[in-house]
């Protein structure tokens, strides 16, 4: 029988440590349900140290999840360890990993340590946590580049301690394939005790090698867990990508001889969630998820996959949740038809009160918008969840005139805590007109980093997504919008951007 590989996902943790993929209880608990219904083996659920937010969320999401262990990180101190432990009281299976940075520029710079504090802080850490949880997850941060007889010493020691996991970070994305494979094979080799854990490989992928070194250290360096995010989310250039070392390790089995415990067919749910979320649209040539990763747009190719799909596609879309069938549900559809697409979405939606929420908006746009595809629907119930009662600000409706040779018009009325306001302004163009008249009234003084429009189900009869990324006292937020209206959609996008800058509490970060 083939080896099983652990799917270990970190969206929840390193994946929100991306400036402006902070995301709520809520949010995050809805995702962690699609990871379970995707199977990963261990879902990072959060840091429970960082702030009272992320506490909740963790705890949470302990609470929630049945099939999946359920992990907090945390720092090298008993206060963090108790947190993590407190939070995770819940959970069916539990999980805390702890790290402390090994390498000699992160503990003379970083911690200002000596490798001898780091290494006694380490041990104890350990024996701390394993007192209080049985599955203890072990990272020297910035592994890659620490010293390997550092590395040996105070792995050998933790695992004495009753570590069972010894994760590997590349944590700055330095590794080369055959190096970052070499560097656990020889790390196994060395530690007396090596075989009392499993070996973890955790890449991050600022020369674009995330998944290549991931996969390197499970044939070269025989690591048996990947630490990975859907769509590669994570700070700077992000992680390793899920759908991709899944895939890989599933088309290439007859190379790697592994298995995964992935239904594979819940990847597109996941991605898209992820992706609408946080506001990170998924780029249209990305490998698995993107949406050109099935369109033969060559006639040559057509013509190859018509004759026999293997000539030209490696995996089946269906196996990652493509569907065939794209146009879904229309005006007449009712709430049981609304409902049971829902389901086949994999969406999951908790009371009674949510499904009649986003059937109301369905039928809302059912009305402008003839087809409804299931990004449609995705979209809508996202937004659904990204409001909440403690919303300080929420749309209401919008008039705009703009004509060639006019300066553009806007005037908008949205609530902000229940009252009803309006504002008006001139702008560039009507998206910018309408940001103005919002910001005219509110005054965050938050400047725009990024705005982003797409076409959720591709023509121009479709929804427009609109992220909006504003920056203001050093923090950075992602507000998403959906319309069929774009100049709508960016008002929306705009004030769910402002709600996350009122609603964000400081938090602490991993990684310095
Ligand atoms: O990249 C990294 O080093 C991490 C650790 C906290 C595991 O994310
Ligand atoms: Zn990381």
């Amino acid at each position: 029988m083939a080896e099983k590989l652990i799917i270990f996902d970190t969206t929840l943790r390193d994946g929100e440590q991306s400036p402006g993929a902070s995301m709520t209880r809520d949010e995050k608990l809805r995702i962690a349900r699609q990871l379970e219904r995707l199977k990963v083996d261990v879902i990072e659920a959060g840091f429970a140290a960082s702030s009272q937010g992320d506490f909740e969320a963790v705890k949470a999401i302990a609470d929630a999840i049945k099939d999946s262990t359920v992990c907090s990180l945390s720092r090298a101190n008993d206060r963090d360890i108790s947190k993590a432990a407190e939070a995770l009281k819940g959970a069916n299976s539990a999980r805390i990993h702890t790290f402390i940075a090994t390498s000699a520029l992160h503990m003379e710079k970083k911690l200002r340590m000596t490798p001898d504090q780091v290494f006694e802080q380490a041990v104890q850490s350990v024996r701390f946590a394993k007192n209080l949880v049985g599955d203890i997850e072990f990272s020297p941060e910035d592994g890659f580049r620490s010293d390997m007889d550092f590395l040996c010493r105070i792995l050998e020691a933790v695992i004495r301690e009753g570590a069972t996991t010894i994760n590997v970070p590349d944590t700055v994305g330095y590794a080369i394939p055959e190096l970052y494979g070499d560097f656990i094979k020889t790390l196994r080799t060395r530690i007396p005790n090596s075989d009392k854990a499993i070996w973890s490989v955790h890449c991050h992928n600022d020369l674009g090698m995330a998944v290549a070194n991931s996969l390197a250290g499970i044939k070269i360096g025989g690591a048996r867990q990947i630490e990975c995010t859907i769509n590669g989310l994570g700070e700077r250039a992000g992680n390793c990508a899920l759908e991709e070392v899944v895939m890989a390790i599933k088309t290439r089995s007859d190379y790697f001889g592994l298995t995964v415990g992935i239904d594979t067919q819940q990847i597109l749910a996941a991605s898209r969630m992820v992706s609408q979320t946080t506001g990170f649209v998924v780029q249209p040539n990305k490998a698995v998820v993107g949406a050109n990763a099935f369109a033969h747009a060559s006639g040559i190719h057509q013509d190859g996959v018509l004759k026999a799909r293997d000539t030209y596609e490696i995996m089946r879309a269906q196996d990652i949740g493509w569907s065939n069938n794209k146009i879904v549900l229309g005006k007449l559809s009712g709430r049981n038809a609304f409902k049971q697409r829902l389901q086949e979405l994999g969406v999951d939606l908790q009371s009674e009160a949510e499904i009649n929420g986003a059937f109301a908006k369905f039928k809302e746009l059912a009305d402008r918008k003839s087809d409804i595809f299931d990004e449609d629907i995705l979209a809508l119930v996202s937004e659904e969840s990204h409001s909440n009662d403690k919303d300080t600000f929420n749309f209401v409706s919008l008039s705009q005139r703009s004509e060639t040779g006019e300066r553009p018009h806007a005037s908008i009325v949205f609530n902000v805590n229940g009252t009803e306001v309006h504002s008006e302004s001139d702008g560039n163009g009507p998206v910018d007109a309408s940001l103005k008249a919002i910001e005219k009234h509110v005054q965050s003084g938050a400047e725009m980093v990024l705005y982003s429009v797409n076409a959720i189900s591709g023509s121009t009869e479709s929804q427009g997504e609109v992220t909006v990324r504003l920056q203001n006292s050093g923090r950075i937020v992602n507000g998403v919008g959906s319309d069929p209206d774009i100049v709508v959609a960016s008002a929306k996008a705009y004030l769910s951007a402002l709600n996350k800058i009122r609603s964000q509490a400081e938090r602490v970060m991993a990684q310095g």
